[in-house]
Formats: C-alpha cells, sequence, structure tokens
C-alpha cells in the first residue's frame, strides 16, 4: 500500500489521532503537510519523526476556522510538495455542557472548528483532489455523530452533519474519481478523552464488545488504506472503527 510521492494534508496534526495517521503516511512514502494551530513545537516533533523514517514533511500554521489562515497553508503546501492529493480533516475540539448549561459560544466554537474547519479546508483543496489521480477526502467524524452522546449536543450535531457534508462531496468527486469518506472512531487514547474520569471510561469500556478504547493505531491503519490507491471503489461511506459499540 504504498503511498509514494502523494502528497497528504492532515490538519490538527501534531499530535493524537492526527498524528497517528501522519506518521503511518509517512512511514509509506507520503510527503506530509503537519497542520497546527499552535503547538509548533509538537509539529517540528511530528515532521522529525516522520523524517527519521525516511519520509518528507513540513509543519504547517493555520487554525482551521480561518479562511485566510487555510489559504495559507494551501499556498505552503504548493511551494513544497505541489498539490495534494489527500486531505484529512482531523482538527476537531468538544466544549461540552449538558444542554440547558450550554451557551451559544459553546455551541458557535464548535461547530466552527470542526465544521467550519472542514468547508475551509475542503474548500481550499478542492480542485487538488479533484485533478489529483485517486484524489481523497476523509474526513473523522465520531461514534458521537451517530449515537449521540450526554453533554456532547454540538459536538454531537458537528460530528453528524459530517456524514451528511460527505456523501454529498463524495457525489460531487465522483465524476473526477476522487472520492470522499468519513472515518467514525469510536473512544480513542488520546488527549481528547485524558480528561475523563476512570469510572467514566470503565463505563464506557463496558459497552464496547472488544473491551478497550482504540489506540490511535486502530484509526490510522483505516485511514491509511482510504487514502492509498487500493480504496477506490470506496465512496460516500463511513467507516466505523469502534470495537463494535453498534452491535
Ligand atoms: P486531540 O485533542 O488530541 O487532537 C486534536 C488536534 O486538533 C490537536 O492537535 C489540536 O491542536 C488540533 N486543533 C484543534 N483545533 C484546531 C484548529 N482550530 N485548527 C487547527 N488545529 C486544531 O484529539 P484527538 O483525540 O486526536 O482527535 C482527533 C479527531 O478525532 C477529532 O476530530 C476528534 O473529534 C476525533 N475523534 C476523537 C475521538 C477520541 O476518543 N479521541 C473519538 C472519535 C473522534
Amino acid at each position: 500500500m504504498s503511498m509514494d510521492g502523494r502528497t497528504c494534508v492532515i490538519t490538527g496534526s501534531a499530535r493524537g489521532i492526527g498524528r497517528g495517521i501522519a506518521e503511518h503516511l509517512g512511514e509509506e512514502g507520503a510527503n506530509v503537510v503537519i497542520n497546527y494551530r499552535s503547538s509548533e513545537a509538537a509539529a517540528r516533533e511530528a515532521v522529525d519523526a516522520i523524517e527519521s523514517m525516511g519520509g518528507r514533511a513540513i509543519a504547517a500554521q493555520a487554525d482551521v476556522s480561518s479562511d485566510d489562515e487555510v489559504e495559507h497553508m494551501h499556498d505552503v503546501c504548493h511551494e513544497t510538495f505541489g498539490p495534494a492529493d489527500v486531505l484529512v480533516n482531523n482538527a476537531g475540539i468538544t466544549a461540552d455542557k449538558q444542554f440547558t448549561e450550554m451557551t451559544r459560544e459553546e455551541w458557535d466554537r464548535v461547530m466552527d472548528v470542526n465544521l467550519g474547519g472542514m468547508f475551509n479546508c475542503t474548500q481550499a483543496f478542492y480542485d487538488d483532489i479533484w485533478n489529483a489521480e485517486n484524489g481523497r477526502l476523509i474526513n473523522i467524524s465520531s461514534v458521537v455523530g451517530k449515537q449521540g452522546n450526554f453533554g456532547q449536543a454540538n459536538y454531537a450535531t458537528a460530528k453528524s452533519g459530517m456524514f451528511g457534508f460527505t456523501r454529498t462531496i463524495a457525489l460531487e468527486f465522483a465524476q473526477g474519481g476522487s472520492t470522499a469518506n468519513c472515518v467514525a472512531p469510536g473512544f480513542t487514547r488520546t488527549d481528547m478523552v485524558e480528561s475523563v474520569p476512570d469510572e467514566v471510561l470503565d463505563r464506557i469500556v463496558s459497552g464496547i464488545p472488544l473491551e478497550r478504547l482504540a489506540e490511535v493505531e486502530d484509526i490510522a491503519a483505516v485511514v491509511r488504506f482510504l487514502a492509498s490507491e487500493e480504496s477506490s471503489y470506496v465512496t460516500g461511506e463511513v467507516i466505523d472503527v469502534n470495537g463494535g459499540m453498534d452491535l
């Protein structure tokens, strides 16, 4: 499953799932754009990790909710590697509160990054992916987008919004031979779940047929498949990677 010479942009990839995806793609020979919002040092570490495996990577700053900054990241990608073949919309945030306590600002903030970021990045790289041979758009959603989750009305709404967007772009891209898919991870061991109390995590794990949280590698391996040429007949899908939570 070689990614040799394919240029992949992964948003929010200085840590967590994004970093795992970046390393998996870099290891397979991709040119990787590590996008970060403010953690430059972590982004440089991710670049070093890929270069130490013999891959090519650059760090590109952009808050995905800013169209100007995303446009700049697009220019940086073009100057270094040329047009992108693969865009992974991975950057995401939570701002959890039971709905009656949730402010409009918390709602808007989650929409701005999770959906607004997907809009800005997809718009900026749309022509690249359309024109690429085997262009790929991969959106990182969540099991929460399917099932909902107590205290996450904003996040669940944003994550399920990604499904309709992905299916629509899949139809548009199909005419050019490119694909668009969603990956919907279950609870994954990253900083995002670090703040979840142990007893809540235990309860979550007890409801997972495979009896464990996902590791970053579980998600990255599926994204690597979707990013490769081997997935060329898969489009408009939501691929669950959740240990059987729907069973
Ligand atoms: P994380 O919090 O460890 O990493 C998210 C990354 O996105 C960070 O590097 C952060 O700096 C970056 N980011 C946030 N806002 C940004 C912005 N405005 N512009 C650019 N970058 C920004 O989270 P994790 O766990 O790695 O999550 C990655 C994706 O996977 C997210 O979309 C998340 O919603 C999704 N996901 C995570 C699950 C989990 O259990 N960890 C489960 C299901 C989905």
